[in-house]
């Protein structure tokens, strides 16, 4: 992760952005503790919250090899049970996988916000990131590999196309997510795409765009995307330009991949 330039730099600018002077930051999960790091640079006090023993440790042994780190308390906890002693002006959380599959970001975020104004009767913190969407473009994808056909789950840098994936259709936004709104509970699709090129559709490919921050005054946002993930379709199916395909899926946020898997459907209309 701290290898991953993409996520770093989107991290670091957003975060330099989001922390005024003198803020209180919350970070849940907190790994190896680089973006509390990031956050102390401006922030007077941050809490690292993270649940593993071992990689709390070696947070703690890290951050002190930085400056800053007296500003920084790691705080080995459920993040799903901790709430800081008082309030808190921005809140990092990136317990984040494609699609929101396997980590508990939603789950966590939401049992944060409920005890938070129970606690605090307060309005919420700054939410970093504050926003994701979610999508999926129909593609063809190969699944060659030096010449053994494996139909498998592939995961890919989302900043360099690949050869071996076509898009076939525009990618469909399926879920917005909006951390300071209610949080949804389940996500689903089930909905007619069209397709933009001849070939054989025999994948979705997955892509999830994080806003880590939005500048209002700019006009613009930091974005990070995760990882993409190409999921095959039970069977492939044979498609020329203008075909309607009708494509349905559902899973829970935090779920494993097999949820998504085993719900996908996609039928010539
Ligand atoms: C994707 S990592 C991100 C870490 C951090 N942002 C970084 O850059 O190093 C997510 C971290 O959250 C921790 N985690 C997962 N669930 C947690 C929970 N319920 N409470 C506290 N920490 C948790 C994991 O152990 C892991 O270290």
């Amino acid at each position: 992760m701290l290898n991953d330039s993409y996520r770093m730099t989107g991290f670091k600018s957003a975060i330099e952005r989001v922390v005024r002077p003198g803020a209180r930051v919350l970070e849940l999960g907190g790994g190896t503790g680089v973006m509390s790091f990031f956050a102390s640079r401006h922030a007077s006090k941050v809490w690292c919250v993270e649940r593993n023993p071992e990689i709390a440790g070696a947070a703690k042994r890290i951050l002190s090899l930085n400056p800053g780190f007296e500003k920084i308390e790691v705080v080995e906890a459920d993040a799903s049970e901790y709430l800081p002693p008082e309030p808190v002006d921005v809140l990092i959380c990136e317990m984040l996988h494609v699609g929101m599959h396997r980590e508990k970001q939603i789950e966590v975020i939401s049992s944060f916000k409920k005890r938070y104004i129970e606690r605090f009767k307060t309005s919420l913190p700054l939410f970093l990131p504050e926003a994701a969407f979610l999508a999926a473009q129909p593609v063809q994808q190969s699944f060659d590999f030096s010449g053994y056909y494996a139909p498998i789950i592939l995961f890919q840098d989302p900043y360099c196309e690949k050869k071996e994936t076509i898009g076939l259709g525009d990618p469909f936004v399926y879920q917005m997510v909006q951390y300071n709104e209610n949080l949804p509970e389940h996500f689903s699709w089930d909905g007619i795409v069209s397709i933009s090129a001849s070939g054989v559709l025999n994948a979705l490919r997955f892509i999830t765009k994080n806003i880590l921050a939005v500048l209002v005054s700019e006009n613009s946002t930091i974005d990070w995307h995760n990882q993409y993930m190409v999921v095959p379709l039970p069977a492939p199916i044979n498609v020329k330009k203008d075909d309607k395909i009708h494509i349905i899926f559902s899973y829970k946020p935090g779920a494993q991949l097999e949820a998504l898997v085993k719900s996908i459907i996609a039928i010539r209309q």
